[in-house]
Order: structure tokens, then C-alpha cells, then sequence
């Protein structure tokens, strides 16, 4: 069985992954910056304090798992905030860039010396970063942050290669959590796809953007 480390793992999507995947066995690290009642209750191990916007709190994170090595790392901490041409407010699409697009980065440098040969890394982007797929505009700070992460993933693709790491960008569908106002599939329906698609990924697949039901999606 896997061990594997989630972002963003007290509630939301990454809390249903964090207990899909410790019900199967793998052995689950939940990091998140304040731990909720339901990810202790699944008994796994919790990393608390860990802002994926903030260095040292992910050094912070590194240093406490001591010699723990990781099959996989699921990158899927974000926010999203509205912003329309009328509202554009620069600080809250600069906090969506230092989240949702450096965020994965920080905390994939900070970790791949504990992933090695067969390693995955999973980003939970969106399709809303897909530019084929903008047909409605809006959202300037979620998308373009989701934009520049899927390139993230793209380079990490190229550059974990020959460490034998994939690295898969993932859209989970539109889920019924507080960042969509509690609309759409449930989480749980959403981990399970994610999961599949993590399973499923290998370095044939490294760099590519899959919805979590499994059709790929436009860049
Ligand atoms: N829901 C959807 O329909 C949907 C669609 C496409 C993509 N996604 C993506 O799926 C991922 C999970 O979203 P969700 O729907 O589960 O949203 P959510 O319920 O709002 O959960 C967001 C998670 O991210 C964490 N987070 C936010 N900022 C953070 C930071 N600076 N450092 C560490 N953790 C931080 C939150 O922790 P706190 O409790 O500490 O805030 C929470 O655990 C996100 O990347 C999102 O963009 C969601």
C-alpha cells in the first residue's frame, strides 16, 4: 500500500481522499493548516500548520516527517475568489497565484527527495484554467492561477522524468464544497475519480490534464 501525503487535507475534497485512501490501506498524511474534528477522526497522521503559501511552514512540515519516504503527493490546497473586469482586486488575484499556483510548486520542491522512482505527484487544478475551454470569461484570479499551475505541472513533467515521478494535473468536477457554495457532486464522488485517475497515472501520462471521470481536457 501507498503512503501518501494531501494538501488541504481538513475538509473538502481533501478530506474525502484523505479517507478513501486510508479505508483501502495506504498510509495517509493529512497537512493542513488547522486540523478538523473529521480529519482526526479518520485516525491518520496530521501535519498541522501548513500553509502551502508559506516556505517555512512546508520546511516546518518536511523536517517533522523524519525519514518518511512517499509513493505519492497530492497537491490540492486552493481557494478561488471572484473577480469580474468591474471588481478586479489585484491582491486577492495575487493571494490566488501565491496559493493555487505556487503553492503546488513550493510544496513539490520541498518534498521529492522523499518521492522516488514510481512516484506520483497530483495537482487538483481545474478546467476552469484551461483556455480552450473559457467560453465565459471572468474569475481573472482562479483561472489564470489555475492556468499557470497547469504549466507548473508541465515543466515538474519534464524535470521529475528522469527520477522516474509523474506528475498529473487533475480536475475533480464541480463539487459540492464551501469553495462552490456546496454545488455540484459530492466530495466523496469526486476523491473517487481522482483517486482512479492517480492510480492510474504513470510516466506515460506524466503532464497531462484529466477530468476525475476520466475524459482528458483541453489545455
Ligand atoms: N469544488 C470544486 O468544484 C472544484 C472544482 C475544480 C477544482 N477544485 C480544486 O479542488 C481543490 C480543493 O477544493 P475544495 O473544493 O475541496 O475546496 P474547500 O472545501 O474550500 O477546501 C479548500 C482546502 O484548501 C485549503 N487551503 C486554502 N488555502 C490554503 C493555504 N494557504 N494553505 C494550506 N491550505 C489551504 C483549505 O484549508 P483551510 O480550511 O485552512 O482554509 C481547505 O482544506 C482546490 O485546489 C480547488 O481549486 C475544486
Amino acid at each position: 500500500m501507498a503512503t501518501v501525503l494531501v494538501t488541504g487535507a481538513n475538509r473538502g475534497i481533501g478530506l474525502e481522499l484523505c479517507r478513501l485512501m486510508s479505508e483501502r490501506g495506504d498510509t495517509v498524511i493529512g497537512a493542513c493548516r488547522s486540523a478538523s474534528e473529521e480529519l482526526q477522526a479518520l485516525g491518520v497522521r496530521v501535519g498541522e500548520g501548513v500553509d502551502v503559501a508559506d516556505e517555512a511552514s512546508i520546511k516546518a512540515l518536511d523536517e517533522r516527517l523524519g525519514d518518511v519516504k512517499l509513493d505519492v503527493l497530492v497537491n490540492n490546497a486552493g481557494i478561488l475568489t471572484v473577480e469580474t473586469l468591474g471588481d478586479l482586486d489585484f491582491d486577492r488575484i495575487r493571494r490566488q497565484f501565491e496559493i493555487n499556483s505556487l503553492g503546488p510548486l513550493k510544496v513539490t520542491l520541498a518534498l521529492r527527495h522523499r518521492l522516488g522512482e514510481g512516484g506520483k505527484v497530483a495537482i487538483v487544478t481545474s478546467r476552469m484554467g484551461s483556455i480552450d475551454d473559457n467560453t465565459s470569461g471572468s474569475y481573472y484570479g482562479y483561472r489564470m492561477s489555475k492556468a499557470a499551475v497547469n504549466m507548473a505541472g508541465r515543466s515538474l513533467s519534464h524535470d521529475l522524468r528522469g527520477d522516474g515521478i509523474a506528475v498529473g494535473l487533475l480536475h475533480p468536477g464541480m463539487v459540492s464544497t464551501a469553495m462552490t457554495g456546496f454545488n455540484g457532486i459530492q466530495p466523496s464522488e469526486a476523491a473517487e475519480g481522482l483517486l482512479a485517475r492517480i492510480d492510474e497515472l504513470n510516466l506515460s501520462k506524466s503532464g497531462t490534464f484529466w477530468h476525475a471521470n476520466g475524459e482528458p481536457l483541453p489545455w
